[in-house]
């Protein structure tokens, strides 16, 4: 009740701005007392293994949140099982111009056309290596604006370098809607070179650490049965270690006619829900027990998680459902899980 209140007065501000306005609150240590006055009795959730991590609780954030790394406390506090962090990029850069994030507020959606704005990973690092959070961080990593799809595997392989040491798992996005061409990568032979390469770094970074970090791979809800079918193979034939399903959706057909409808972007929340519970099942299965996944993509309610687990996924993200419905949300969603 108290959120939505508030929120009429935030959905007053421009949402970048309101956006940046709530995780700065959420960092004051008046915030965070009060949070943990409220949220002590709901603690207490069964943890889960996943990619051989233990996580305290099957709800994480899903990127973008928090690009940088700069709340991963105050998120942390919120009762999240873990923190997803990014996409970062190997140098910093701003992203498309602003205004870039809408609100369509009668279906409790969003698009964004942020386009991986972030400080770089070199920001990150240090960022992760300030918090003092125990639990699993993912970093999610993508390419720079500048640099071609014929070199970005070369992104990825930077970013993993770097990250190798400050991540529990590292997430490569190749499906957000806003960079031009990185969704090329879910196909054919720059896939497989993709993942083999990527994998192959890891076998080597594995040896030379004697840490295993294991990498998921983040996909569009815009594939079709039969691209799902052929990234699944793939996925499978390179031992990928999760799915994160979905990112986005470039399909706006549920919202032209509202306000904002018709921006470029992709778009979450609830318009979402439904077409990423379905590319979690038929990934499901098509990957069976070999690979868990990841689901996202506009839970904002006990029932929608549930939908998400049921259709076959280990662990849960949310993102607009936040904005929309506070922080409760993310107690009743453990508590019921
Ligand atoms: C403003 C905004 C920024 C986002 N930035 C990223 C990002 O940097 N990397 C990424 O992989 N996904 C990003 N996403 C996608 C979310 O992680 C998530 O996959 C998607 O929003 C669906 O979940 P939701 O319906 O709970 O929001 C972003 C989403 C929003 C709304």
């Amino acid at each position: 009740m108290f959120y939505y209140l508030i929120r009429k007065l935030l959905f007053l501000i421009d949402p970048e701005k309101s956006h940046i306005f709530i995780l700065k609150c959420l960092n004051f240590k008046f915030f965070q007392l009060f949070n943990k006055i409220f949220s002590k009795k709901n603690q207490k959730s069964k943890k889960i293994k996943c990619m051989g991590l233990i996580f305290k609780n099957k709800l994480g954030t899903a990127a973008g949140i928090d690009k940088n790394g700069e709340y991963i406390n105050c998120l942390s506090k919120l009762g999240f099982g873990f923190i997803e962090v990014g996409t970062v990029t190997p140098l910093p850069q701003n992203g498309h111009p602003k205004p870039r994030l809408f609100r369509i507020t009668p279906m409790e959606g969003i698009i964004n056309r942020m386009g991986f704005n972030n400080l770089g990973i070199d920001n990150l690092i240090l960022n992760i290596k300030k918090s003092h959070f125990k639990g699993i961080i993912g970093v999610n990593i993508g390419k720079n604006q500048n640099t071609s799809i014929k070199n970005s595997i070369n992104d990825y392989l930077i970013c993993i370098e770097k990250i190798y040491l400050y991540a529990s798992y590292i997430a490569i996005n190749i499906s957000s809607p806003n960079t031009t061409n990185l969704r090329n990568l879910q196909y054919g032979t720059i896939l497989k070179h993709l993942l083999y390469t990527i994998k192959e770094k890891q076998k080597e970074l594995h040896k030379k650490h004697l840490k295993y970090v294991p990498i998921a791979i983040k996909i569009s809800p815009d594939l079709s049965i039969k691209e799902l079918k052929n990234i699944s193979k793939q996925f499978i034939k390179y031992k990928i270690d999760a799915v994160i399903a979905t990112n986005t959706t470039l399909d706006h057909s549920s919202v032209l006619s509202l306000k904002n409808g018709s921006q470029i972007g992709g778009l979450s929340g609830l318009p979402l829900q439904k077409k990423s519970t379905n590319i979690i099942s038929i990934l499901s299965k098509n990957l069976g027990e070999k690979i868990p996944i990841i689901g996202v993509g506009g839970i904002n309610s006990i029932h929608s998680a549930k939908e998400k687990i049921k259709s076959g996924a280990t662990l849960i993200q949310i993102y607009s459902g936040l904005i929309y419905h506070g922080p409760d949300l993310i107690k009743k969603i453990i508590k019921s899980l």
